[in-house]
């Protein structure tokens, strides 16, 4: 990060970046069996497309809606009779994701720096999954796209981090493992840090990350 100015605050990415949303495979694996790992990549590629395209059509509706309609989806996508207390079921399990075996090391080594959650979920989601896993205590701040109706990556979004933590843009880094959020932050003019546990290639759409790393531990190393 050599020409980079000095990062005085990060804001986490929460689904994908914090916490693992394919930790819901165990439950659509009992439900369906064999079809586990399929439902859970058409469920969290659905919910990613209706909030861009929701966006797009300035017919925002909370990531919770969004969710449990993109659950909908996946299941008659793949043939899968899902009743209303199997639906309930399996988005009770989102409310219970794990955080990434990096997640809470990483928290605990950067605690003295200004740390957010800043997130497409809705607080009623978010609320309840940083409780459960006892993160919370580490976010000086829980931004939400909700307070604003639309998802990242609008550059309202970003501007929003920015605003409620009071810092500029180049002041603050994004961190994030969704390459189009890192993409949002940049053309917006923040840092971002990705954090690429797979060995995922770059998408070309004409931004890079100001730095990329294997974990959040390794960031933290990095930062500290
Ligand atoms: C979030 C999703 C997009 O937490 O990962 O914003």
């Amino acid at each position: 990060m050599p020409n980079s100015a000095k990062v005085q605050a990060l804001l986490f990415d929460v689904y994908g970046t914090l916490f693992d949303v394919h930790s819901v495979v165990q439950q659509c694996e009992q439900q369906f069996p064999g079809k586990g790992v399929a439902l859970s990549q058409l469920w969290r590629t659905k919910q990613l497309e209706y909030t861009w395209q929701r966006s797009l059509m300035h017919r925002y509706e909370p990531f919770h809606v969004v969710t449990r309609a993109a659950l909908r989806v996946a299941c008659r996508a793949l043939a899968l009779e899902a009743s209303a207390a199997v639906l309930d079921q399996l988005i009770g399990a989102y409310l219970h994701l794990k955080p990434y075996p990096d997640t809470v090391p990483a928290l605990q080594q950067l605690k003295k720096m200004p740390l957010a959650v800043f997130s497409n979920g809705s607080l009623q989601m978010l609320g309840p999954l940083l409780a459960n896993a006892g993160i919370e205590k580490y976010m000086s701040h829980v931004i939400s796209v909700d307070e604003i109706h639309v998802f990242k990556p609008d550059p309202r979004v970003y501007a929003l981090g920015c605003q409620r933590l009071g810092v500029e843009a180049k002041q603050v880094a994004l961190v994030s493992s969704n390459f189009w959020d890192i993409c949002g932050a940049r053309a917006y003019g923040m840092q971002a840090f990705w954090i690429n546990r797979t060995g995922a290639g770059m998408d070309e759409l004409g931004f890079e990350p100001t730095a990329v790393f294997a974990s959040l531990t390794q960031m933290a190393d990095q930062l500290a």
